[in-house]
This record gives C-alpha cells, sequence and structure tokens, in this order.
C-alpha cells in the first residue's frame, strides 16, 4: 500500500446558493450543507482509500458565518489522518460574494469514515503524507482529535446502553 499526499486527496465543489435551498433568513439550510460536507468528505475519503466508505462520525460542523442568497459556496475537503482503516476528513466551506469577490470561512467540519469490503467489514488504508503549511497543522493535531473521538465513542455507547428503545407512548 503506498503512503499518498493529502492533496491527491482533495474534493472540491462550488454552488450558487438558491432561494429553495434557503431558510427563513434567506441563507443556505444547515442541512443542506450539512449533506454537501458528508457528500465532498466520502470523495475524499474515496479517493484516498480507492473502497467504498461509510460515514463512522460526523466528528463537528461549525457554522462560522451565515451563506447568503448573493454568495456561492465552496467546499473543499481533504484526508487529513489515517488510523488502520479510518480517515479523518477536514472540510473547510468558504462563502463568496461573486460580485465584489469577498471570501468568509462559513464552516469548518471534520468527519471520520471507515473503508470497507463487499461485506462491509473494515479493511486497512494507506498513510497521508502533508506538504503545506496547513496540511502539516491538521495532520499534526489529529492526535487529539482522535483522542477526543474515542472518548466520545465510548460516552455514546453507554448511552445507547442506557436508553429505551419503546415507543414514546408506552
Ligand atoms: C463504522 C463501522 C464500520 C465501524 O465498525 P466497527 O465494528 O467499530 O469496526 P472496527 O472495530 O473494525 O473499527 C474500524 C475503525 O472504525 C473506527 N471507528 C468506529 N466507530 C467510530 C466512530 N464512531 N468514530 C470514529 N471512528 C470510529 C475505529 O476506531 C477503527 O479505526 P482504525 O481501523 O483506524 O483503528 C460501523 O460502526 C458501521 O458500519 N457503522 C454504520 C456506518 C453507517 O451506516 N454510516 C452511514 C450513516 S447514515
Amino acid at each position: 500500500m503506498k503512503d499518498t499526499y493529502i492533496r491527491e486527496t482533495l474534493a472540491v465543489k462550488v454552488s450558487h446558493v438558491f432561494p429553495p435551498d434557503t431558510n427563513n433568513h434567506h441563507t443556505l439550510f444547515g442541512g443542506k450543507l450539512m449533506s454537501y460536507i458528508d457528500d465532498i468528505a466520502s470523495i475524499s475519503a474515496m479517493r484516498h482509500s480507492r473502497s467504498p466508505v461509510v460515514t463512522a462520525s460526523t466528528d463537528s460542523v461549525d457554522f462560522l458565518a451565515p451563506i447568503r442568497t448573493d454568495e456561492s459556496v465552496c467546499l473543499e475537503s481533504c484526508v487529513t489522518w489515517t488510523g488502520t482503516s479510518s480517515m479523518e476528513v477536514f472540510v473547510k466551506v468558504l462563502a463568496e460574494n461573486l460580485i465584489t469577490g469577498q471570501r468568509t470561512i462559513a464552516a469548518t467540519a471534520f468527519l471520520t469514515f471507515v473503508a470497507v469490503n463487499d461485506e462491509g467489514r473494515s479493511v486497512p488504508v494507506a498513510n497521508v503524507i502533508p506538504e503545506t503549511e496547513e496540511e502539516k497543522y491538521l495532520h499534526e493535531t489529529a492526535k487529539d482529535r482522535v483522542e477526543a473521538r474515542k472518548r466520545r465513542k465510548q460516552a455514546s455507547q453507554e448511552l445507547a446502553n442506557f436508553i429505551h428503545k419503546n415507543k414514546p407512548w408506552e
């Protein structure tokens, strides 16, 4: 298995923001943006693993600024770190005013994907190699996020064991 440069996992998507995708504040609906994020992140994960992938977790999505109907939305994603079969993907979302050219970081997100085989079992992936300052920062800071993710998964499992499965009216 050959290590790949982070740039080789890069995916980019640019769209107009049209009224059907906005909320009553005339800004891009959060659920729509989350769907864009999951979609582009899975492309980066597949570009790296060259296998089917599943979303193991959406670790964080931070909405930093609204994206308005007179702007375009640009998403960039890449694999920033890999475990044995898991891949951390970072997504950067920019809003661009197409008249003035002003660009704003509108959101950032980290997701984890797992490479799987046709039976849905996890399979190993290669490492990624950072080159730019931003890639090196994301790669070096990944270890802390991995630890936080492990703690959160444990807490989620404990919660899932505790909550009931009854119908709400029972
Ligand atoms: C993700 C999934 C394949 C992991 O299965 P599993 O039995 O825990 O598999 P493993 O124990 O072999 O773990 C595989 C990797 O997933 C990682 N992982 C599992 N759950 C995770 C989570 N919630 N967050 C981050 N990573 C996770 C493990 O750390 C491990 O990483 P590594 O190989 O780099 O060490 C399984 O939980 C699954 O299929 N979930 C549903 C996925 C899905 O349907 N996604 C779409 C949602 S709409």
